[in-house]
């Protein structure tokens, strides 16, 4: 049965102190660099989500064991080559795209071949994007449609170094093409359009043979074979895109305060900051540090009272990759029009999310013009509706599910929100913080 959840009162005003779940990114990173490890590695705070789960069982499938202990989780790596590759062996994404793509990577060398599965929402993704390079190094794959999953690796014995471009911003193909690298000898070249680079930072913090050359528009990146990675024990820093939802909410609450506690502030995410401050929305960044070779600190947002509009510099797209549904929900209250451009890889997300975006708008009565790419939106400061909404059918999306309920608790109205589960995907804690800030 699905699960809907109401929403038909705006959330009263706030001034809290909060705290956010772990990052998915690192979470998931650090479970595959973890059983990749030469020892037990352990891990503080780790993101207890459905896409790090479906990392965990994947690693265990390969032989690979994990223990939950006091808060703890400890990842008993067997070194680079400790994988057991069963015959007739199931790995199933569910739905992460990071988990799915990263893992292909660290798969091509299998002696056996191995069947990716995912769910509704993996299984109509682009994995040709990952293909590609990985069948350069040697591996062979057998994809649904040439595309799609369910797919079939097989992989070699005898890998080659490539030299890859990866040209549309994807940290995943990045990362995947990085941990291909790993195990090939050689050295493989990439050059990247910009994105994320948690994988980078952590093979720099293991002192890995990876080699960065940061450019104005793109990173180079040059990739060695690896003999051993030392255990890393990690506290995994809160989630910025999970805080941002709350960042938002309290930007479009009437008289709000929040302070957000020991994010991570890589400045690969920090798209929606910069974004929204650009839109009048008061952020501030305390008590920075440096962790592990990321940064993280403390965000305080106050409501806001006269957002502006925005033509959003592309250069700002790729760290804010995942808050656009948000960051439209600004626009909507701001006084103007703004425009954002560039964005057809929004569509290949876990649902196609420009269009959702575009669907979100006209519920709550926004005039937006949308094309494959890009997105107009007529904001009108006044925003209140009062009408009754449902949103469904959206592949279980848990940023439309939780964008959607963020929109309801600024903006009024009365709605119905199907799937409430998928928030389990990336922030499970989601409804319970919006409880404590009603305290
Ligand atoms: C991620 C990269 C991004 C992002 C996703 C997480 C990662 O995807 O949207 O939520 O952890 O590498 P793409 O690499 O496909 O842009």
């Amino acid at each position: 049965m699905t699960k809907i959840i109401i929403v038909k009162k705006k959330i009263k005003d706030f001034n809290k102190k909060i705290k956010i779940s772990g990052d998915k990114s690192l979470s998931i990173r650090w479970v595959l660099f973890a059983s990749l490890a030469k020892g037990v590695s352990k891990s503080r705070d780790l993101l207890m989500s459905d896409d790090v789960f479906a990392a965990i069982t994947a690693i265990r499938k390969l032989g690979i064991k994990v223990k939950f202990n006091n808060g703890f989780c400890e990842i008993h790596g067997q070194g680079i080559n400790g994988y057991k590759y069963k015959k007739n062996l199931v790995i199933n994404g569910e739905n992460s795209g990071t988990l799915s793509r990263l893992i292909l990577g660290l798969l091509i060398n299998t002696t056996n071949p191995i069947k990716l599965i995912g769910d509704k929402s993996l299984s109509r993704r682009d994995f040709k994007r990952i293909s590609d390079p990985l069948s350069m190094f040697g591996a062979n794959f057998k994809l649904k449609n040439n595309k799609n999953l369910p797919l079939r690796i097989f992989g070699s014995q005898n890998l080659k170094p490539i030299k890859y471009i990866e040209a549309r911003g994807s940290a995943q193909c990045k990362s995947s093409v990085i941990l291909a690298g790993m195990r090939t000898e050689g050295t493989t070249y990439i050059k990247a359009k910009k994105s994320r680079n948690h994988t980078e930072l952590l093979c720099k913090y293991l002192k890995l043979p990876v080699k960065v050359s940061n450019k104005k528009n793109y990173d180079l990146i040059e990739v060695r074979k690896i003999n051993r990675i030392n255990p890393l024990n990690y506290n995994i820093p809160s989630d910025l895109s999970s805080s941002s939802f709350f960042i938002v909410l309290t930007a479009l609450a009437k008289n709000s305060r929040l302070l957000i506690k020991n994010v991570n502030i890589n400045p690969s995410r920090t798209g929606i900051i910069n974004i929204l401050t650009k839109m009048g929305v008061k952020i501030s960044i305390k008590n920075k540090k440096k962790y592990k070779g990321e940064k993280k600190a403390d965000i305080f947002v106050k409501s806001s009272k006269n957002l502006k509009p925005i033509n959003c510099p592309t250069k700002l797209n790729s760290g804010a990759i995942d808050e656009f549904l948000l960051i439209f929900l600004i626009a909507a209250k701001a006084n103007g029009t703004s425009y954002f451009k560039n964005l057809s890889e929004l569509n290949q997300k876990e649902s196609p999310r420009l269009k959702w975006g575009s669907k979100i708008l006209r519920e709550l009565g926004i005039k937006n013009i949308t094309t494959k790419s890009s997105i107009k939106i007529f904001g009108n400061p006044n925003l209140n509706i009062s009408k009754k909404i449902t949103i469904k059918n959206y592949f279980k999306d848990h940023r439309v599910f939780m964008t959607s309920v963020i929109a309801a608790l600024s903006f009024g109205g009365e709605w119905k929100i199907h799937n409430k589960d998928s928030i389990n995907t990336s922030f499970p804690e989601f409804i319970n913080i919006i409880n404590e800030l009603q305290k």
